[in-house]
């Protein structure tokens, strides 16, 4: 199969190892508005600098191809995508959909009117303990879920565009974390409210903490607290997960699932840690691999946009709503003027 990538700096380099890696793979184009970044992508990795174009339009004209890789920043997602999926091509961009709404909205359209598969690359699903999380799920081993809380926690240095979104937890990395909820819960998000803030110390432009409560399907409650400027590093990527069922619960720290069993009341009866399935691929190998045996069979990819769009409306939900949240005084003028002796309680 025939790819296009575009954007090849950064984080791509990690598509341009899956791309080289996978023998059913051919690049037969690269698109990187730096031309540095294309020169250092050919020299490491022997491709030839013909194969190299500074827009999308010109390595289409020239070149045939059945896919394109998007990795370029969030806000340069949709012009792309749009245009290789009206090319005909079949698209993978990577997380999140785009920065905006109305994005991803177009680019859902752009997917259907064009009949061409669109899918989002969410590779923190394709990873061994993330799966057990979710087996322990299907399998009913916590009955049915009604409380879930994540905490990341972690100090992350990042400058270029993330250092400038309005707000980069949310947009950037908790998509990660939703998608995940998703997949490990088998339940959708059916409202949101929440909180975002910026330490004093943070040197993010936007607000890069925030704490989310998800009401499911189920009517389940998901907690989210997390931030990218914590004073520490208190968990990896995927955060600390508790999940609480009728029957128990599964906890995961740092690469480590573990299941409680607590069939009644509130006592733990038997504790052990659960072994990650074995994935004979993982992260963007698994989902590359999966595009392209769909592809070949006719099937409709994993996470493609009928999906994602789950996962990206709860970030910009989230979004909305740390926007208009709304505060209620702790101390409202009257109770401070009976704490000052100013005024006497009145019978209620
Ligand atoms: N899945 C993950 O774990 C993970 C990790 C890191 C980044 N990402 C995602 O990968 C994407 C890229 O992030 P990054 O860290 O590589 O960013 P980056 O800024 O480091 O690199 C982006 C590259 O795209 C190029 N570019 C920018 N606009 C372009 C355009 N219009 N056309 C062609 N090329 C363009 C830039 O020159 C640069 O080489 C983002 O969506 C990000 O969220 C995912």
């Amino acid at each position: 199969m025939r790819f296009i990538q575009v954007g090849v700096g950064g984080f791509g380099g990690t598509w341009v190892r899956a791309l080289k890696n996978n023998r059913q793979a051919k690049v037969v184009g690269m698109v990187d508005v730096n031309p540095q970044a294309m020169q250092k992508v050919c020299e490491e990795n022997g491709y030839d600098a013909s194969i190299c174009f500074p827009t999308l339009k010109q390595a289409l004209k020239s070149v045939e191809a059945d896919v394109a890789v998007v990795v370029t920043p969030p806000v340069h997602h949709r012009a792309p995508v749009v245009e290789a999926l009206g090319a005909g091509l079949h698209v993978i961009s990577e997380k999140p959909m785009a920065e905006s709404m109305a994005d991803c909205k177009a680019m859902l359209c752009a997917a259907r009117k064009a009949k061409r598969h669109y899918v989002v690359s969410q590779n923190y699903r394709y990873a061994g303990d993330m799966y057990a999380m979710a087996d322990l799920v299907k399998k009913g081993r916590i009955g049915e879920i009604g409380q879930v809380k994540i905490d990341f926690y972690k100090g992350v240095g990042f400058g270029g565009f993330r250092a400038d979104m309005a707000y980069p937890l949310l947009v950037d990395m908790s998509i990660h974390h939703f998608d995940l909820i998703r997949f490990i819960t088998g339940l959708d998000a059916v409202s949101v409210r929440g909180q975002a803030w910026n330490p004093k110390w943070s040197h993010f432009k936007g607000d890069c903490s925030s704490s989310i409560c998800f009401t499911m399907e189920n009517d389940a409650r998901v907690l989210y607290n997390g931030s990218w400027c914590a004073k520490g590093d208190y968990c990896d990527w995927n955060g600390n997960w508790q999940i609480e069922g009728s029957k128990g619960t599964i906890r995961y720290e740092k690469g480590v699932v573990t299941l409680d069993q607590v069939p009644k009341g509130y006592g733990v009866k038997k504790s052990a840690v659960v072994p990650p399935r074995k994935l004979r691929r993982i992260g963007q190998d698994y989902v590359l691999d999966n595009v392209i045996k769909s592809l070949s069979k006719g099937e409709r990819p994993l996470t493609d946009v009928y999906d994602n769009i789950y996962s990206v409306a709860m970030v910009f939900g989230a979004v909305k709503a740390v926007k208009g949240e709304r505060r209620i005084k702790v101390i409202d003028p009257a109770l401070q003027q009976l704490i000052d002796g100013k005024t006497a309680a009145r019978r209620t």
